[in-house]
Order: structure tokens, then sequence, then C-alpha cells
């Protein structure tokens, strides 16, 4: 590989993408992006130079193989993990440059996470999972719980409050997290492999909450293989060995 092609961009190229981000009002965008996993004498290419620009309203499926690197982009892009070269920009910023404490700020403001295992906090209830990142972005705690009961009526499971996740079942744990991520109304969410462990009915639940995401304006990239959930968007990125190979 040249050496050039590996180097980060100068300044001036920044100048020239920020200007581009805001012209086509791109969300996110990365650029000659790398993350490589290096385990014993193996190195695995998780994600290998990938040029991505997503818009302001854009609803992206990001398809492909087990171990292709879905979930490696979608924490690269969330800024949960940092990549070995490249630059991204998500919303304006250049989270490549920025440190780990404005990082996690940034994060908590402009990003909503839903993982596959829901990962919600086992010793809190469904409306502290959901009040957590708000007491973190610094709203009071009657903020927090209003925002919170609003938003756990809104998916249905305003009667589940005071539920531990283990008295929950799959698919409301899953609602709940949806709710966590959107606590700080973030304009971006991120979800990875949302339906992956849910049945059918519940999976359509889940799918119209984003769809409801879509009509309230965000920007939406899920990692998934469920058909309810790519008929919703509007681009369909076929990912393998750490690289977009097509779209559809
Ligand atoms: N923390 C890690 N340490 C070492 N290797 C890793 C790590 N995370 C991922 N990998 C490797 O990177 C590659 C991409 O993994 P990733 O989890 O991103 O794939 P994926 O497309 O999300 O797969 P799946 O559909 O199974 O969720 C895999 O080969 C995996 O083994
Ligand atoms: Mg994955």
């Amino acid at each position: 590989m040249e050496k050039e092609f590996l180097e980060e961009p100068t300044e001036l190229e920044d100048t020239d993408i920020l200007n581009e981000i805001r012209e086509e009002n791109i969300v996110i965008l990365t650029k000659n992006l790398f993350k490589d996993y290096e385990i014993g004498n193996f190195i695995v290419k998780a994600v290998n130079d990938v040029n991505l620009k997503i818009k302001e309203r854009d609803f992206i499926v990001i398809k492909g193989p087990s171990g292709a690197g879905k979930t490696t982009l979608l924490n690269l892009i969330g800024g949960l993990d940092s990549p070995n070269k490249g630059t991204i920009f998500s919303s304006g910023v250049k989270i490549t440059n920025l440190q780990e404490e404005s990082l996690s700020l940034f994060r908590l403001v402009n990003t909503g996470f839903v993982f596959q295992n829901y990962n919600l906090i086992s010793t809190l209830t469904a409306e502290e999972n959901v009040m957590f990142p708000m007491n973190l972005a610094g709203m009071t705690l009657k903020e927090q719980r209003e925002k919170a009961v609003s938003l756990l009526k809104k998916i249905g499971l305003g009667d589940r409050r005071e539920h531990l996740p283990f008295q929950l079942s799959a698919g409301e744990q899953q609602r709940v997290a949806i709710a966590r991520a959107l606590a700080n109304d973030p304009p971006i969410i991120l979800a990875d492999e949302p339906t992956a462990n849910l049945d059918k009915n519940t999976s359509m639940f889940i799918r119209d909450l984003f769809d409801d995401m879509k009509k309230d304006g965000k920007t939406i990239i899920i990692a998934t293989h469920d058909d309810f959930l790519i008929k919703l968007a509007n681009r369909v990125i076929n990912f393998e060995d750490g690289k977009i190979i097509s779209e559809e």
C-alpha cells in the first residue's frame, strides 16, 4: 500500500470535507477507515478502507455475513471504538480527534445505541435505565423522570416502569433499550441486529418503533438481515470482509 494513501487528511482536506458535509447535509462521513484486530499471529481486517457518506434522515441497513465487520463499523461510527487509521465526522464533528471525555459527552447527545442483547443495566428498573443517559447529560431528576415516563408510555410500557430487566420479556427489554436510546433525543440512531433474538410479532413492533424514528427525522443505521427492517431502508449496503461491496 502506498504511504500517501495511509496518511491522515490534512487540515485543508478537513475544510473541504466540512464544506461538503454542510452542502450535502451529511451526518456521517468516514474516510479511509481501517480497524484491525491482532490476536496472536493473526490480524483480522475487520474494517478495511471504508468510505461512507450518510445523509440526514437516511435509513441505512448494513447487511453481510457473520464476521463481515458490521458491528465493528457501527462501533466506530458511534465512537464506541477507535479506528487504527482514517477519519470519522459525525454531525460535523471530527470524532476521531476527540479525547475520551469529550467523546463520551458527544456520544450522549448525538447518538443513541440499540444492541442485539439490549444491554440494560440489570440492577436498574426500566424507568431508571431510560433516565440513565439523561442523568449523565445533566438533566434534573424531575426532567429525567418525566421524559422517561413519556418515552416508556410511547413504547407501550408505561405499566412496566418499576420492572427490573429480568422481570421483562426479551421484546420488552429491547423496547426499553430503544426508549433509552431516544432519551437525549439524539439525531443519530445506531442499531446492531436489534431484532435478531426476537420472535416475528415482537420484531414487527420494534420495526414500527424504527419507522416512528424515521418519521421523527432521525438518521438511522442498522446492521440487520431482518426483511421488515430492510423494507424501511432507503439504502442497503452489502458489507463483506471489512468492505462495502455493493449497494442496493
Ligand atoms: N474485540 C475483538 N478482538 C479481536 N477480534 C475481533 C474483535 N471484535 C471483532 N473481531 C473480529 O473482527 C471480525 C468482524 O467482527 P464483527 O463482530 O464486526 O462482525 P459482524 O459482521 O458484526 O458479525 P456478526 O454478524 O456475527 O455479528 C470478526 O472476524 C471478529 O472475529
Ligand atoms: Mg455483529
